[in-house]
């Protein structure tokens, strides 16, 4: 069998684990969010009713947009205020961390990693990405959020399917001070990039999000139409590693293939500084607010 196909093979395997496991719970919440962001005749009666099919995630989502986070002044007891009161874009974004968060749901600290430490980072990457868009690119950046959240979805799927196997990944990793994909393609022969992309591509997600997660950690592979894409998504959970927020998952990147990207996107490193400062406040607040007890949330 060809190198290829044997790699395919084994990811499909594990992708059809997922489709019988919680982590595929999430699926139909958040295609139909990321479908709301990408679809301009959808309504906030889309979004809400996307979220009222789920009580546990309506109750989480009017508790999060009733923290001090968001600065509502009155309380909200319904999607529809939310809405109204917080703003369409703010539920959207809302509701996607929410329903993310419930498959981050490991939180024994092994070789630096735990649910929590790779949530954390996630956040921050998908603030981190949102705001470059908007900043740099005087855009939305709502799928930027939504790839930041979900790019290292394939760590979680290796840490819930491949279990013993996946501790020696990380302790490899961590001993032989290697990148996580490096020593996940010596075990294995493939790695959570490519996970990320079979399992986002077999959930219908956009072209867009499956090729930035899939080539997550090497941008340059990414075909023209997405470079700019992929470009944002690997500055952001570049930086995130580097300013140590969250799990690092990759310690000793290229710092050659950032500078490629922010050339590629013509952004200065100042700019970017000023954005991360931002950023790392919003997390601290966040932090403070308990937004990273997910697991106490989930059992709401
Ligand atoms: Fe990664
Ligand atoms: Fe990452």
């Amino acid at each position: 069998m060809a190198l290829e196909e044997e790699r395919y093979e084994k990811i499909s395997k594990i992708i059809e684990l997922v489709d019988r496991s919680e982590i595929s719970s999430i699926q139909s919440v958040v295609s139909g969010v990321i479908d709301v962001i990408n679809d301009p005749q959808s309504s906030a009666k889309d979004l809400k009713d996307i979220i009222e099919i789920d009580p546990p995630l309506t109750a989480r989502v009017l508790k999060v947009a009733n923290s001090a986070y968001y600065y509502s002044l009155r309380k909200i007891s319904e999607i529809q205020h939310a809405v109204i009161w917080i703003g369409f874009d703010v539920v959207k974004e809302i509701a996607l961390s929410q329903k993310v968060c419930e498959v981050f749901d490991q939180d024994e600290t092994i070789s630096g990693y735990s649910g929590s430490s790779l949530w954390k980072h996630s956040i921050a990457v998908a603030l981190l990405g949102k705001m470059i868009c908007r900043r740099e690119f005087g855009e939305r950046g709502e799928n930027a959020y939504a790839a930041g959240l979900l790019h290292d979805i394939g760590i979680i799927v290796e840490n819930q399917f491949l279990e013993n196997d996946f501790i020696d990944i990380l302790k490899k990793a961590e001993h032989e001070k290697k990148n996580l994909s490096v020593s996940e393609y010596e075990a294995l022969g493939y790695t959570h990039t490519d996970i990320g992309k079979m399992l986002t591509d077999h959930w219908s997600f956009p072209e867009e999000l499956v090729v930035a997660i899939g080539n997550h950690h090497n941008p340059d592979k990414a075909p023209q139409e997405f470079s700019k894409f992929a470009s944002t998504l690997y500055i952001a959970d570049y930086l995130c590693q580097e300013r140590g927020i969250g799990y690092s998952d990759a310690p000793f990147c290229d710092p050659g293939i950032f500078r490629k990207c922010l050339k590629r996107l013509d952004v200065k490193g100042y700019a970017l500084d000023l954005i991360v400062k931002d950023m790392e406040k919003e997390i601290s607040m966040m932090e403070d607010q308990g937004l990273f007890q997910y697991d106490k949330a989930k059992k709401q």
